[in-house]
Formats: structure tokens, sequence, C-alpha cells
């Protein structure tokens, strides 16, 4: 597995949540899982780890000198019962990766140089593989436009061997598609043959993830939804065109969560730990704490958390608007996400102009995130469009209940309440569609449940019992079978040995 994302070693959002939960999970079911990602100035390595001796070359150009030698770091090995093993090893390159402050950018923007880097994680992913397996690997799995130069350079740039192996690639956001000028098709070793319509050409550019998604044996995206939704023009991003081409071999598999390490049970991080059954007496010690924490007036309205990558993606604008007019009907606001810089400055102002009412954090703080869903009545996520969506998810796990457009994963993790009215039915409330005034209608449904005591409690109930059965379990075996289906007997055949 390729990613440029790996929790609890760097991330900005879902994708290393995800990287981290499946490898692990399909690792527990008996197969031998490797993760390879670079090491960034940000990355925390464990406290154990091993230098491999050799350095991996990673041959990024056509010229005799477009090759590095990089340095791997390997993590040990998390070894199952059913004999299953999850690797992970951390590729070193100071100029690259090390000497970096951001993982894709920093407050200047995206490195320049991003496809480059990218396509050197790539191509030094593939070579730790081949010594880790002498063979070679029985699947390559790539994540996101980054990991795609692994498909692409297997299929066509590194001759028969690899050309044989299966890929399967999967699309975490279809909103970032690697978009180069044609000057980068010799610099990054791609074929000028490929450079056309059907693969690495789109609009007049090299499309990466356009490339990958041609030459991969199976495409995956993270919910069933998403899936369907990326064949149309609104959600497809220029490619519904060219993913339609490809729809059969295009599957939605749902993301899970950890529920080990997202349980509020055990959650060090929160005030007040409790279940489904001691939710009622114990998270109202977790909503005084956080109120506190936030700097916000204790008080008897709801309180809506929110945490996000502050991002056009996540539908702040058509949120934000809504929250003085809330305010007036009691609500408060727990905002907590950093991202692109005039949703940052529309938090702080909001929080500014409310005090007390309106809190804002601008920060990535995955502590803080837990006691947010810990301590908050609802949670919001106003996406316009979402491929899963994890936050939804940990919220429902912690008790919160979750206000969401109808969107991508969303659709497919929240069972609508209907109207706000104490139903029997739903774990969430779902906006209408992704606009303002549905959203506004959502948040006051929400508020008529919260003032129904009872109805709400029995939602959270619901949700949190829901959130219960969101585990990788599923989806990992969904993910191994698409890899036995396009690698036939091989990898079964490493399976069984495990099993
Ligand atoms: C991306 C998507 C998000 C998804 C995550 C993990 O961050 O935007 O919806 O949950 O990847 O797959």
């Amino acid at each position: 597995m390729i990613s440029t994302e790996l929790e609890p070693l760097a991330r900005t959002g879902g994708l290393g949540d995800v990287v981290e939960a499946l490898s692990l999970s399909l690792a527990e079911l008996g197969l031998d899982v490797l993760v390879v990602t670079p090491r960034y100035g940000v990355t925390r390595l464990p406290l154990h780890t091993t230098r491999w001796a050799e350095r991996v070359p990673a041959r990024w150009g056509w010229g005799p000198d477009d090759v590095r030698s990089l340095g791997v770091v390997e993590l040990d090995p998390v070894r199952f019962g059913s004999g299953g093993v999850r690797r992970v090893c951390v590729l070193d390159d100071a100029e690259l990766f090390g000497g970096r402050s951001g993982i894709y950018g920093d407050r200047l923007g995206a490195y320049d140089d991003n496809a480059l880097r990218f396509a050197v994680m790539s191509r030094g992913a593939l070579s730790v593989a081949e010594r880790v397996w002498p063979g070679g690997p029985d699947v390559i799995h790539a994540h996101d436009w980054h990991a795609s130069f692994a498909v692409i350079y297997a299929r066509l740039v590194m001759g028969e061997r690899w050309a044989r192996i299966p890929s399967v690639f999967t699309v975490h956001n279809l909103e970032f598609q690697g978009v180069l000028d044609e000057v980068w098709l010799d610099r990054l070793h791609l074929p000028r043959a490929a450079y056309r319509p059907e693969v690495l050409w789109h609009e007049g550019a090299i499309n990466l993830l356009k490339g990958a998604t041609a030459l991969a044996d199976r495409v995956t995206t993270v919910s069933p939804t998403y899936a369907r939704e990326i064949l149309g023009a609104e959600a497809g991003f220029g490619l519904d065109l060219h993913l339609r081409a490809h729809a059969g071999k295009l599957v939605g598999i749902q993301n899970g969560i950890d529920l080990a390490r997202w349980d509020p049970q055990t959650d060090g991080a929160i005030a007040a730990r409790f279940d489904e059954r001691t939710a009622k007496a114990r998270r109202p010690i977790d909503k005084r704490a956080l109120e506190e924490e936030l700097g916000l007036e204790p008080g008897e309205g709801p309180l809506f958390g929110l945490v996000a990558r502050l991002t056009w993606q996540k539908g702040l604008d058509l949120l934000l608007p809504l929250v003085p007019e809330l305010v007036n009907r009691g609500a408060r606001f727990a905002l907590v996400g950093e991202g692109e810089r005039s949703f940052e400055d529309e938090l702080t102002w909001l929080a500014g102009t409310h005090p007390g009412r309106v809190a804002a954090r601008i920060a990535f703080d995955p502590a803080l995130s837990r006691r947010v869903y810990a301590g908050s009545d609802f949670f919001l996520v106003p996406s316009r469009f979402e491929p899963c969506g994890l936050t939804q998810m940990y919220a429902m796990r912690y008790g919160a209940v979750p206000i969401v457009t109808d969107v991508g994963g969303l659709h497919d993790t929240v069972e609508p309440i209907v109207g706000g009215r104490s139903t029997e039915t739903g774990t969430g409330i779902v906006a209408s569609r992704v606009a303002p005034d549905a959203i506004h209608a959502a948040c006051l449904a929400a508020m008529r449940l919260h003032s129904d005591g009872r109805g709400l409690e029995r939602a959270v109930t619901r949700a949190m019992r829901r959130a219960g059965a969101f585990g990788w379990q599923e989806s990992a075996a969904r993910y191994r079978e698409l890899y036995e289906h396009v690698c036939g007997a091989r990898l079964a055949r490493h399976a069984t040995r495990g099993a």
C-alpha cells in the first residue's frame, strides 16, 4: 500500500486514518501487508524503529542522474494470530520530505515539486516492496493521485514482470487529480505513448488520476454512493465520462473506523468516559468541560460542534453565515479546524463577535476533536461532496447527533431522523439539499429535537448503537476479495498459509 498519509505518523485528514486501519484489518485477516509512506518534517516516528542497512533506489526520470537513493526506516511489524503481518516502511529523503514543514505544502501554498516528490515516493515504494518480497508484491494498492505513479510506472515503465502485477487504485477525493503541464512527461518518466485521452491526457494537460484509473485493474472509492455520484457531471470533476468508460471496474467500499481507537469508554482525551448506557449521565460532564476549555458560557441550549479541514468541499461558506441567527435562537458553537485562510478568518471573526456563544480553534488538534465529539449535542458536516467522511462516524460513536448533507458517504452512514421529531428511527439530521436554507432547516430541526429531551436521548442511543457497527471487518474483507479477484490463486495461497 502506498500513501502520503498514515496515522499516527503524519496526516491531514481521513486518508491517514483509513490506510492505518485498513492495513491492520487486512493483516488481521491473514494477509502480508506492507505500507510505504514518506518521512516528513512533521512525521512522528515511534520509539522503536529499524533503519535498513541498504538504501533503495527511486528512478524518477529518463536521464542518467534522475535517480535518488532513499533511506528506509522500518517500524516494528504488527503480527496477528491469523499469521498475517502489517509492516510499515518510511522513506527518508531530507530534501524532498524531511526538510519540509508540511506534507503537501506550507503557508505559501502547495510545494511546486509535489509531482516529483510523490513520483519518488511511489517509485521508492515499489523498490521497498521488491526487497520485502523478492518476486514483487501480489497486488499494488495505491491511494489518491500522489500514489498514482506506482500504478503508472508498474504498468508502463518498469518492464514485463511489474506490468503483470495487478493494481488497485483508491480514490479518496476526486477533486485532487494531479494535473501537470506536458513538460513533466519526460521529467517524470511518463511515456509519451500514454499521453492520449484514454490514459494520461486530459484537457491539454497530464492528469495522473486519470492515468491511474485507466490502468489499474480495479478502482475503488470510499462509499457506495460516492462511487455512483462520480459518474455524473456534478461530482465527476471533469472525469465523469472517463470514469463511466471504466464503470465496470469501479466499486464503492464503505470506509470503517477503528472502533478500538475511537471508544468513549476508554478514551483518555475526554473528561468523562461513557458508553450507550451511561451517556445520559456522563456526556453532560464532557459538555461542561468542553465549554470551559473553549471559554463558552455554560447553558442549557444545544451545543453544535464542527471539526473539519477548512476547505470549499466542507461547505463552510454554506454554514457560517447562519451562525449569528442560530446563536440568537440559543445555539452555541464549538468550531475546530485549519485550512483556507478566508475560512480561518471567518471562524475567528464569528468567535470574536459572539464571545461565550461561539468558540473557534484554528488548529489540527486530534485530542480536542475527541472532546468536541464527546461534548457536543450535535455535530455539523455540511459538505458539498463527501467521498466517505469519518467525522460523522466518530461523532456518532461519541454520542453527538450528526447534522449532514445528503451526499456520498454521509448518505450511506446517517439515517435521517424525520423533521426533528422524536421518531423511533434515525441516527442524524439530514439536510434535504446542499444549500444554506436546507442546512438552516436541519439546524432548526436539531433544536426542536434538543428541546424534546427524551427524543434527543433516544437519538443519541441510536447513533451510538449504529456506530458500533462501523468497524473495518466487513470492508476489509471486501478489499481482500477484490485483491483475490485481481490476482487469482496467488494471494489465496498466502492467505491460507497465514490462516
Ligand atoms: C478524503 C475524503 C473523505 C474520506 C477520506 C478517507 O479525506 O474527503 O470523505 O472520508 O478521504 O477516505
